[in-house]
């Protein structure tokens, strides 16, 4: 029984600690004030005129390749510098403030986030400064893309390359209820918990019956990943070594005297390596988006 309540204080933990994060802090101690303080840009979404700049608006996430279009050139200077090319140093110079600009306009929200002033201080300093003065000058574009990426990347990365898993949809094999993808969690949760609760209780048939709830709606769960991943198939959570964990559990609860302890530790490691380790992974993004929502 401790492991249970340990498990599922676990889950609240997480859930709690990753809505503790997205929360505006001045939130938690005040009741929240209209034209008060505006909350912290890490808790805000990014601003909805990229929407024009990604799927499904767009083709490509244009953003995206717009960036990595304007590192080439950015990171060429320096390599041209060590390999001591000058002609190819001012040539990447140049593509380079082009895409600074031009990339500058995409986001008028961000605008203010491409200085000019680096960028000329860069400048001269290749066409007359010593290499202390380039170094200097180029560490200082360097803090302007970091700067940005340290509080927006994260945030478009969560908006526009995450699906929202609210939206995924599918049966609840036990009720054939329609359910999305945070439903069908719920309903897994209560079967899994299920079956430690009836082993507590010495309720066998009622634990078995459990786990049988579990696999069915573990299957649905499973079907679900496809959605995002496609048919590339993935190698934690669902894998082999995690059914072979529920196939174990299945054998200890109907053996004629149950294992206890047996079964906590098949349910503690089921529940680490299956659910919190894929937590993980996938509630960050699904979070965050689920506090834009609101
Ligand atoms: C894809 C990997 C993945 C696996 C494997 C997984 N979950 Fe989840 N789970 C999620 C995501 C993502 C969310 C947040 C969904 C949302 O609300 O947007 C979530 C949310 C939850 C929630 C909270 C639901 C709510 O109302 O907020 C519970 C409870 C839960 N999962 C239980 C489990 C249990 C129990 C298992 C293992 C038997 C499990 N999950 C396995 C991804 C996973
Ligand atoms: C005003 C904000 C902002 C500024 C300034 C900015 N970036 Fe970005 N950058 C972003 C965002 C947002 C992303 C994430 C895009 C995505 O994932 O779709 C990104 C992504 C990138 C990536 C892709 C990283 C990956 O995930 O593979 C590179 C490379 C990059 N930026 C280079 C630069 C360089 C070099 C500069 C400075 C010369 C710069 N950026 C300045 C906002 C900015
Ligand atoms: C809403 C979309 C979505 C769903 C549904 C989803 N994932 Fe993911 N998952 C992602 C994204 C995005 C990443 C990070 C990029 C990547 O690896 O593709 C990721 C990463 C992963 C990773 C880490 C990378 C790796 O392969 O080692 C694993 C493992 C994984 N997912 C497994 C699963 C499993 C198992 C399921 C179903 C139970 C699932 N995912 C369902 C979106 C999703």
């Amino acid at each position: 029984m401790k492991k249970l309540v340990f498990l599922v204080i676990i889950f609240l933990f997480i859930l709690v600690f990753i809505l503790a994060n997205t929360i505006p802090k001045t939130q938690k101690i005040e009741t929240p004030q209209l034209g008060k303080k505006a909350p912290p840009e890490m808790a805000t979404p990014p601003p909805s005129s990229l929407d024009l700049l990604y799927p499904p608006k767009t083709e490509q996430p244009v953003y995206l390749f717009r960036m990595l279009g304007m590192a080439t050139p950015f990171v060429g200077i320096m390599v041209d510098l060590f390999e001591n090319e000058p002609q190819n140093v001012k040539a990447n110079f140049d593509k380079f403030k082009v895409q600074y600009s031009e990339v500058s306009q995409l986001v008028p929200e961000w605008e203010k986030d491409f200085p000019i002033a680096p960028l000329e201080e860069l400048e001269k300093a290749l066409e007359n400064g010593g290499q202390d003065k380039v170094m200097t000058a180029y560490e200082k574009v360097g803090k302007v893309c970091h700067e940005c990426h340290e509080v927006n990347m994260v945030k478009v990365q969560q908006k526009y390359h995450w699906r929202d898993f609210r939206g995924i949809m599918t049966k609840d094999p036990l009720t054939d209820e329609k359910v999305n993808f945070t439903q069908l969690m719920q309903y897994l949760n209560t079967s899994f918990i299920g079956i430690i609760v009836d082993v507590e209780q010495g309720q066998s048939e009622k634990a078995q019956k459990q786990l049988q709830g579990f696999k069915a709606r573990f299957q649905a769960m499973e079907e679900t990943c496809e959605e995002c991943h496609g048919a590339e198939e993935r190698k934690y959570y669902i894998d082999e070594s995690v059914k072979a964990m529920i196939d174990e559990l299945g054998r200890t609860i109907s053996s004629s005297s149950v294992n206890k302890s047996a079964v906590e530790k098949l349910f503690m490691n089921i529940g680490m390596e299956s659910c919190f380790k894929c937590h993980l992974v996938h509630t960050p993004a699904a979070l965050a988006k689920l506090q834009w929502a609101k």
